[in-house]
């Protein structure tokens, strides 16, 4: 029983949007630091732009290759494939049951995947732009095998930091290689590595400086953090870089005499945006649907990640799709900062992380992606802490607004018949309110627009308190004795304010949102009703109400925090 038609999509031509998520490591249970930083914002980002009738395609899968799953592997006694497999189906059930609505979300170890990844690789070997190189590659002689960057660890030779991997130090960010660090060691086993010459193939990331930079400096709609780290990056110039190794577990390399070598995942997984969009064409029965999303020029591509992987994004995935030439470069790179756990830096391997199943298997998804899009680490660093997070589901979510909707409806659903109250008139005050509803809306709808989804969720909290403060004073609860009427009008405000939030709201809160639609009488989902505040007729009937969030102990902070740190 919905109102009207849709006004709101009235023959406005509809966007086209692709929202790239990046690919988590198959090698272990996702934590809060990556749902904050990377997995979250797009959803958010999806659901909302779903609704405004745009076209979204939102890719992503697991990152199956690469040392981080065989080093896991190793620890376990199994092999890559079964811890690939293990994480891949964890994954997906996190996805489902936190409300990550990916359109498709694959893994790099398909057929697809590969075909894809080799094509690149020829195409821009035969354009020039790829070249061997004797190096000389680390291999230790106590394990008896070639390393890998992740399993040469030494000291940094740009900050020190005495933890910087062979291909990275996360504690500046900067792109490493092996033979960079100071006392260098195998991370296996400690000994010093030896190194041996060995081809490989590098990307002649020099030959796409200058049209990087030009590029980059049109990217003024990109976040400040992001836009300085890659314009910084680019002025200290570019070198060649190696992304072939004498591994086993990844893609061959398509080109003779090379067939012990592998394509070093870096280079690999950021082809999984094009694999992933082939492969849900295909199964769209479409198969040449992936080029509305990457050919046409008017599609936006948005990728969402961590800040550690900005150069990737921002350089050599740019650089590469220039050099295949034809493909749409990225239109966003909203890449978020760190996440803090209890004040202290996240660490997986000391278990200083909150891990996202089990998060799941004791609360609810919405009061998480509550706090973490209200805390968002959209331009620094932010902390969770288990104190917030009883604090703003207990105050915010079932005191501001769980409660707006539980005193409205079910005050409306006892005294007026299950019903929507149909008033006679509305006085000033009441259409003030809505009419700030709609305000509301649209500052929402411009927020998300531009990636700014904590001021989003700020700006409709605001709005949910004020929606409380009309109530208060209009006290229907009291009126109601006196004149009906009074009480009505101002329910039947209450209702359609409620309605405008739970549209709002949707892109963070979907289950609870989804709820709300329901009680309101409506059927269907919200996205298919569209950006707008959608009225509630008087007279529609109302379903039974039930509280949307509940309250959470404060027992829960202690038990939770004294989880961290411990062994697992
Ligand atoms: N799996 C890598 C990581 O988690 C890369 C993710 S982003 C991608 O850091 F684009 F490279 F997939
Ligand atoms: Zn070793």
């Amino acid at each position: 029983m919905t109102v009207g038609t849709h006004p709101a999509r009235k023959k406005v031509m509809a966007e086209r949007i692709l929202v790239c998520v990046a690919w988590p490591y198959a090698n272990g249970s996702l934590h809060l630091g990556q749902i904050a930083g990377a997995y979250l914002p797009p959803d958010i980002f999806a659901r909302y732009h779903r609704t405004k009738g745009n076209e979204v395609l939102m890719v992503s899968g697991s990152d199956s290759h690469g040392t981080p799953v065989t080093i896991k592997a190793e620890q376990e006694g199994k092999t890559p494939e079964e811890i690939a497999t293990y994480y891949q189906e964890e994954f997906l059930d996190s996805w489902q049951r936190l409300g990550i609505s990916y359109d498709l979300y694959t893994t790099t170890e398909t057929q697809n995947h590969t075909e894809v990844a080799q094509d690149i690789f020829l195409r821009l070997f035969e354009k020039g732009y790829l070249q061997t190189k004797t190096v000389s590659q680390a291999y230790c002689p106590k394990c008896q095998r070639f390393l890998p960057d992740r399993y040469v660890e030494g000291t940094c030779p740009h900050c020190a930091s005495p933890n910087a991997r062979g291909d990275q130090c996360e504690a500046c960010g900067k792109l490493l290689d092996a033979p960079d660090l100071i006392n260098a060691h195998c991370r296996t086993c400690g000994t010093t590595p030896e190194y041996q010459d060995s081809e490989q193939f590098f990307i002649t990331l020099p030959a796409f400086r200058d049209r990087l930079l030009d590029w980059v400096r049109q990217q003024t709609h990109w976040r400040l953090n992001v836009l300085n780290f890659t314009t910084r990056f680019l002025e200290e110039g570019l070198i060649d870089r190696a992304f072939t190794r004498d591994i086993d577990w990844g893609i061959p390399v398509p080109v003779d005499g090379f067939e012990g070598k592998r394509i070093y995942v870096w280079f690999e997984a950021v082809i999984g945006y094009l694999s992933a969009t082939k492969e849900w064409a295909k199964l769209q029965g479409d198969p040449e649907k992936w080029r509305d999303f990457w050919q046409d020029s008017s599609t936006r591509s948005y990728y969402f990640i961590g800040k550690d992987n900005i150069a990737f994004h921002t350089i050599i995935w740019p650089a590469m799709l220039m050099g295949y030439g034809d493909l749409n470069l990225p239109y966003d790179v909203p890449a978020n900062e760190f996440l803090t756990i209890e004040g202290r830096r996240l660490s997986t391997s000391q278990n200083w992380a909150v891990w996202l199943p089990d998060y799941l298997s004791r609360y609810d998804p919405d009061p998480l992606r509550y706090l973490l899009s209200i805390n968002m680490p959209e331009t620094t660093d932010t902390d969770f802490s288990w104190r917030e997070f009883v604090r703003r589901n207990n105050d915010e979510l079932v005191a501001t607004w769980g409660n707006l909707v539980h005193r409205v409806l079910t005050f409306t659903y006892r005294n007026f018949d299950s019903c929507v109250p149909a008033p006679e008139e509305i006085d000033e005050r009441s259409q003030a309110l809505i009419n700030k509803a709609t305000e509301v809306l649209n500052r929402v709808d411009e927020l998300l627009y531009g990636c700014h989804f904590k001021e989003a969720l700020r700006s409709a909290m605001d709005l949910a308190h004020e929606a409380n403060r009309y109530l208060d004073e209009k006290a229907p609860w009291k009126a109601i004795k006196a004149d009906r009427q009074t009480a009505a009008e101002s329910l039947y405000t209450a209702i359609q304010v409620i309605s405008a939030l739970k549209t709002m709201l949707y892109p963070f809160l979907p289950f609870s949102s989804q709820k709300l639609h329901e009680f309101l009488g409506f059927d269907g989902s919200i996205e298919d009703e569209g950006w707008k505040l959608q009225s509630v007729p008087p007279g529609q009937k109302l379903q039974p109400p039930e509280p949307l969030f509940s309250k959470l102990d404060d027992k829960v902070v202690e038990e939770e925090t004294s989880r961290l740190g411990s062994a697992y």
